[in-house]
């Protein structure tokens, strides 16, 4: 099939590569030519791992991109919108979806053949038919459901994995505005064989999307409430209270061959917060979607608010330790929002970083890959950064272990042969409380 992908974000440039991967045409447009003129020498703009390798394969084959989004739209037989909707004041901004859909529109009208249009991005219950279509059918004159189709197919892919999880997908929600639009999605995904497809309407894909990233992000919240009570208690340590919740037959069910650990369970332990480009912006587009409709969502509320002081909570247990903060000479292990990306977007560690420094604290931090972009936000003239753990750790009063690195797992033994051992802060629980001299936990 001969597919156009508008827009080379994380969701575009991987849906983009992964489908050429498939044995599809692709052709991805962007704005940004410097953007394009990456793509097209093989070069990947983000940090994803195998999507480089796979653009390289297909780059000048069966993948191209460039900046002309008539060509792209008139050469194909879907297009796929996967451009950004960043969060802004209090509601997704819809601005680059509008701008597209009319860009598209403005092409259909005079292209004779049957085309489906798919909105990608993550966009609030509503928008494919509310917003996109009318766009579309204004700009080109034309008649959705008879000239031409539209959709909604969200994609599941979590950073860091997204090639794994695109190429071998757990679902694929197709939400088309009639069967056509539909068997034409679904024609996209024939080469992905024995996968669950649930098709439905554009507003309860566009839904199934928030719900899912919601309920992850309420699970992480409610045992970072609970791991905040815990340590409020006393003598309670969350961890042990959730290995004891986790042993509920229906979280980790006994089978023949003994216990199954889903990974759910592993959003359900305490930690310094949640962050990345999409649970935070996600539970708030759903929190402003709800009031608009004139249904609050006091619970999502809540998991924002827990969210939000999550990250103090570290800054808390230091100063425990060291109540004045200036000139305290403190290590951050982690900037990035999660291990495997050097993503820092809505990572914990920048309020955690913002905090110290409002304090004049001496930081250091360390990440083996996100460095260079929180240089952009808090460049070597405020804070220092190392280049190696050993370096991070070195002569340091406290450490606060922020992302759960694999690396960071060295830590105990590397803390034993030091003179002076730091106080250690451990934001993710990623290590064995009693394996560190001076040892405080979230949720302890
Ligand atoms: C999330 C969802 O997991 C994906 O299914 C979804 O497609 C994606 O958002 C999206 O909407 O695009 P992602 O943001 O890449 O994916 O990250 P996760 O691995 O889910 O991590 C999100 C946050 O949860 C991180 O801050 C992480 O530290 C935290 N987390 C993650 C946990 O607390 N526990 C875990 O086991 C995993």
């Amino acid at each position: 099939m001969r597919i156009s992908v508008v827009g080379t974000g994380y969701v575009g440039l991987v849906s983009g590569v992964c489908l050429a991967e498939k044995g599809h045409e692709v052709h991805c447009v962007d704005v940004d030519q410097a953007k394009v003129d990456r793509i097209n020498a093989g070069e990947s703009p983000i940090h994803e791992d195998g999507l480089e390798a796979l653009l390289k394969k297909h780059v000048g084959e069966r993948l191209q991109a460039s900046t002309d989004l008539d060509q792209a739209v008139r050469e194909s037989e879907v297009s796929l919108i996967a451009v950004g909707t960043p969060f802004k004041d209090d509601a997704i901004d819809l601005r680059f979806i509008r701008q597209v859909s009319e860009a598209i529109g403005r092409v259909l009208a005079d292209k004779e053949d049957y085309h489906v249009v798919v909105v990608k991005s993550t966009v609030v219950p509503g928008t494919t038919d509310s917003v996109v279509l009318p766009l579309l059918e204004a700009a080109s004159g034309k008649k959705a459901g008879e000239d031409f189709g539209v959709g909604m197919n969200p994609e599941f892919l979590r950073e860091g994995v997204a090639v794994e999880d695109f190429m071998d997908p757990d679902r694929i929600v197709l939400g088309g505005m009639d069967e056509r639009s539909l068997e034409v999605m679904q024609r996209m995904y024939t080469v992905f064989d024995g996968v669950d497809v649930l098709r439905t309407n554009p507003r309860t894909a566009e839904m199934i999307k928030y719900t899912a990233n919601s309920l992850l992000a309420t699970m992480i919240s409610f045992a970072n409430e609970v791991g905040n009570l815990c340590a409020a208690t006393g003598e309670v340590d969350v961890t042990e209270v959730m290995n004891g919740v986790h042993l509920d037959k229906r979280l980790s069910p006994i089978t023949e061959q003994g216990r199954i650990t889903p990974s759910f369970t592993t959003y359900i332990e305490a930690g310094c917060g949640f962050g990345g480009s999409c649970f935070p912006k996600d539970v708030k587009a759903l929190v402003a979607h709800g009031r608009e409709r004139g249904m609050p969502m006091d619970l999502l509320g809540s998991v924002i608010v827990v969210n939000e002081q999550q990250p103090m909570r570290m800054i808390s247990l230091l100063k425990k330790h060291f109540p004045e903060l200036k000139g305290v000479k403190v290590a951050v292990l982690g900037l990035a929002f999660k291990p495997g990306t050097d993503d820092i977007r809505e990572s914990p560690s920048i309020p955690i970083i913002q905090a110290l420094l409002d304090e004049n604290a001496d930081v250091v931090g360390f990440d083996p890959v996100a460095e260079a972009e929180m240089k952009h936000l808090y460049p070597a003239g405020q804070m220092r950064y190392a280049d190696s753990l050993v370096e991070a750790i070195d002569g340091v009063d406290a450490i606060l272990l922020v992302t759960r690195w694999k690396e960071f797992d060295d830590l105990p033994e590397m803390l034993s042969t030091m003179t002076k051992a730091p106080l250690l802060v451990d934001g993710r629980r990623m290590l064995d409380k009693q394996s560190v001299e001076h040892y405080e936990g979230i949720g302890l």
